[in-house]
């Protein structure tokens, strides 16, 4: 087997099923999940029903690029949400089976192996961007994301020596952990340094339909390129899902977007990989592109829930007010998220995600995860509450 596999480190849930493997919960208490970041709300039902009536077509092989209908819709959805001149449905416009795929994948595409191959990620991070950069036989740079620069990447630190060896810069907007979102003038940031060091930005915005301001929706990589005028998007891609916007992460379906130059090789790739989407789920995903009723619907049930947590969790837990994304990022009581992540699951019996097992040692010198956990207020609203004030018990017990 390939020896960079030993590379992949354990997945965070993993380590943290070790970590509570001996304690014991209370039996008085149901659990309360706050771990993993799979959307409880009812899904698109106008999606599946389209995956009912499009079933024969299980019966035929799709194509690596999709229905030119699919791309259409995909095209006309990104064109309207980031102000755009109309995307190329032909040649900017990729469908995906979900943005994790999808960010593995293009990695494992883009990366040029004869030449250093630093790929930058927020840390703390979305595991997969470290897990298909070791495999592609790059070296992640870790970018700290911590309070004091408003939990995004500080890319004017990184020295031009440093820049001039990474060719793929991941940007996770809106943020997972932190809920930070990226404004446009710092995409326009980057893009200049794109530019002047010749890499490549990877922006993940699977998140970017979980908005709490409802007439703030967060920006995008390719409205900073359009801003711009640079209806090329050169150098520039993104990753949008079904997952969280729809409420189907079991669906698998996403697209990328943006310099067609990129799309090109990597549908080329894609054919070899074997991974297009099968037909009924594309007439599915069509559907959910084409319906923003259940999306603002979605929004209004998660600004709910965050505004009845915050209530509750704001007179003991220090977090920043998150802008998107379902993730709150609180700083712990005593500063040892391991500590207090098996503490709650001890005494409240609600699992939490120490920060520490989503980042990594970086520029910084420490792990900026650590001394934070990742709420994922996933749930519905009555169970997530229960979460809250069962927290704030035990934080008040002391
Ligand atoms: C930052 C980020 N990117 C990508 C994904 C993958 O989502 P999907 O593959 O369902 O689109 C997730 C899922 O939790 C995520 O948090």
């Amino acid at each position: 087997m390939n020896p960079d596999l030993d590379a992949l480190h354990p997945y965070p849930f993993e380590k943290l099923a070790a970590l509570k493997a001996k304690l014991i919960a209370p039996t008085d208490l149901d659990p309360i999940p706050l771990t993993i970041g799979e959307p409880q709300h009812a899904p698109f039902a106008a999606a599946l029903k389209k995956l009912h009536a499009h079933q024969a077509e299980f019966a035929r092989y799709p194509a690596t690029a999709g229905l030119p209908g699919l791309r259409q819709t995909i095209a006309n959805w990104a064109s309207a949400r980031f102000s755009l001149q109309a995307l190329d449905a032909e040649t900017q416009v990729l469908p995906v089976n979900g943005t994790r795929e999808a960010i593995f994948a293009f990695v494992q595409a883009a990366l040029d192996q004869t030449r250093p191959a630093k790929v930058a990620v927020p840390n703390p991070f979305y595991q997969i961007y470290e897990g298909a950069t070791l495999l592609a036989g790059g070296e992640p740079l870790y970018l700290d994301c911590t309070a004091e620069n408003g939990f995004r990447p500080n890319f004017s630190a990184v020295p031009a020596d440093t820049w001039r060896e990474v060719q793929i810069v991941f940007v996770c907007s809106p943020g997972n952990p932190t809920g930070a979102v990226t404004p446009v003038e710092e995409f326009k940031q980057l893009i200049k340094l794109a530019d002047e060091f010749d890499f490549i930005i990877a922006s993940d915005e699977c998140y970017s339909e979980l908005y709490l301001d409802e007439a703030h929706p967060p920006p995008g990589l390719l409205q900073a390129c359009a801003e711009l005028n640079r209806h090329d998007y050169q150098r520039c891609l993104v990753f949008h899902s079904l997952s969280k916007r729809s409420n189907l992460p079991g669906l698998r379906s996403g697209f990328v977007a943006g310099d067609a130059a990129l799309i090109a090789p990597f549908k080329r790739y894609r054919t070899y990989h074997g991974c297009a989407m099968s037909l009924p789920l594309q007439h599915a995903s069509i559907a959910a592109w084409q319906d923003e009723a259940h999306v603002r619907a979605n929004r209004e049930a998660y600004r709910e829930k965050f505004a009845a947590v915050t209530q509750e969790l704001a007179p003991v837990l220090d977090f920043p007010t998150p802008e998107a994304s379902f993730y709150l990022w609180p700083a712990v009581p005593g500063g040892d998220d391991i500590a207090f992540t098996q503490r709650l699951f001890e005494q409240a019996h609600v699992s939490v995600l120490p920060g520490s097992l989503m980042g990594s040692v970086g520029t910084s010198g420490v792990n900026p995860g650590s001394g934070r956990l990742r709420l994922a207020l996933v749930a519905e609203l009555a169970p997530t509450l229960e979460a809250a004030q069962r927290i704030r018990r035990v934080i008040e017990r002391g």
